[in-house]
């Protein structure tokens, strides 16, 4: 499928089944995805490809962490978390790895980091895949980090969740280019 940039967007989540992709698909998205701009050349970025039980391990403790932070949630809370991480075939965490005391501003290794992720997304779709960058309470959980082997010099930057669409999807609304350019001239 091709990438018409003019449409891409992203299909939640829960939205995501199977087929995701296969192993060499999802290795040429990651090689797509790290093609991005990286003043320095200090890659702060790396990827955790969460394998399937690992993703249901994962959910075991959203659902556990998040009655410990709300004793009141109910069923249904609960079993949302612990289904996360559940819906979509595949899902990929970006890590920044950022260096504190760098002429390279920690702001411009998390600007490069997000490109990643971003870029990840379209060469999932430019792949024939849908997907969705999300973070959410897990991804600042310092017992989710710990349980994902996040440094201290690291931070989740995204948990990017692909696969298939299972529906159409309405367009949300989007920005108008004129409510966003203005001409500058001095
Ligand atoms: C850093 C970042 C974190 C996000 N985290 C969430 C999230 O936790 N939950 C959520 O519903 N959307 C989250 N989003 C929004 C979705 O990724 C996405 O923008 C939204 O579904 C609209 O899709 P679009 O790409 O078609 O505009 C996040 C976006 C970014 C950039």
């Amino acid at each position: 499928m091709h990438l018409d940039l003019r449409n891409r967007r992203s299909v939640p989540s829960r939205l995501l089944a199977e087929p995701g992709p296969n192993l060499q698909q999802l290795r040429d998205m990651l090689n797509i995805a790290s093609r991005v701009p990286d003043h320095g050349g200090l890659v702060p970025w790396r990827f955790l490809r969460l394998a399937p039980a690992a993703r249901e391990a994962l959910g075991q403790l959203l659902a556990q962490r998040a009655i410990e932070r709300d004793p009141n949630i109910d069923e249904a809370g609960v079993r949302k978390e612990r289904l996360r991480f559940s819906h979509a075939p595949e899902v990929v965490v970006v890590i920044g790895c950022y260096q504190q005391a760098h002429r390279i501003p920690v702001i411009e290794q998390q600007h490069t980091s997000a490109c990643v992720c971003f870029s990840l997304l379209q060469a999932a779709q430019a792949t024939g895949f849908s997907a969705q960058w999300l973070t959410g309470w897990a991804a600042y959980d310092e017992t989710v980090q710990h349980f994902l082997g996040v440094q201290p010099n690291e931070v989740i930057v995204g948990f990017i969740h692909i696969g298939s669409a299972k529906e159409e999807l309405a367009e949300r609304p989007r920005p108008t280019l004129d409510s966003l350019l203005q001409e500058f001239s001095a």
